[in-house]
């Protein structure tokens, strides 16, 4: 895949492309539908790094035959402290979400679970109001730096122990909308 000059010289090495992407979403769509055929769903984007898997993950659950019941796609906001390329365990939470969760049936949606701290935070957080399913589904795991045990029920593709970026996922908020999952050349985190 070409790049554009935005991002252009910066990409050492493609991890997954556009197609692996799709294709590992169309797999966590067509298992998530299974599990709540027939019943009310809401999907939980935790942004900015979820931005895209939500939404393609949403729009391809709605293509499964004998999914959910209906399908509402909402967001929270969380940020973490550390440096640029290491979250830090510190989870500030920007915007809660819209959409009332007591009694629902939720999916949480992460781009990449690393240390394991943002989802343990908001699992702990949504579950203490009263859902009636809680589960989470994160697109790119990366379990090599757990700092505790969370629980994923949907898990899309296996992240190398590197720093990685695109499909939502940043560095220093460039990269998020690359369409693939790429490793940086190492001259880009020089430059100041
Ligand atoms: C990233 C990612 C997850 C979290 C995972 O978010 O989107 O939410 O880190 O890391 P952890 O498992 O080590 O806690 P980040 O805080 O970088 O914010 P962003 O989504 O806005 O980029």
């Amino acid at each position: 895949m070409k790049i554009g000059q935005s991002y252009e010289g910066t990409i050492k090495r493609q991890i997954y492309s556009a197609e692996e992407i799709a294709a590992a979403i169309e797999r966590l769509a067509g298992r998530i539908a299974a599990d709540f055929t027939g019943q009310p769903l809401l999907l939980l984007g935790v942004l900015k790094g979820a931005l895209y898997v939500v939404t393609d993950l949403a729009r391809a659950i709605a293509l499964v035959p004998d999914g959910p019941s209906e399908i509402v796609v909402d967001y929270l906001c969380v940020s973490s402290y550390g440096n640029a390329t290491r979250t830090s365990g510190e989870v500030r939470l920007l915007k809660d979400t819209t959409a009332t969760v007591t009694g629902k049936n939720v999916v949480i949606v992460e781009d990449i679970v690393d240390n394991g701290l943002t989802l343990e935070y908001l699992s702990a957080l949504l579950a203490e109001r009263g859902p009636a399913r809680l589960a989470s589904c994160v697109l790119f795991d990366k379990p090599y730096h757990r700092r505790v045990d969370v629980a994923l029920n949907y898990v899309g593709l296996r992240c190398p122990d590197e720093f990685v970026v695109g499909y939502g996922l940043d560095y220093q908020e460039l990269f998020r909308n690359l369409p693939y999952l790429a490793q940086l050349q190492p001259w880009v985190f020089r430059v100041e």
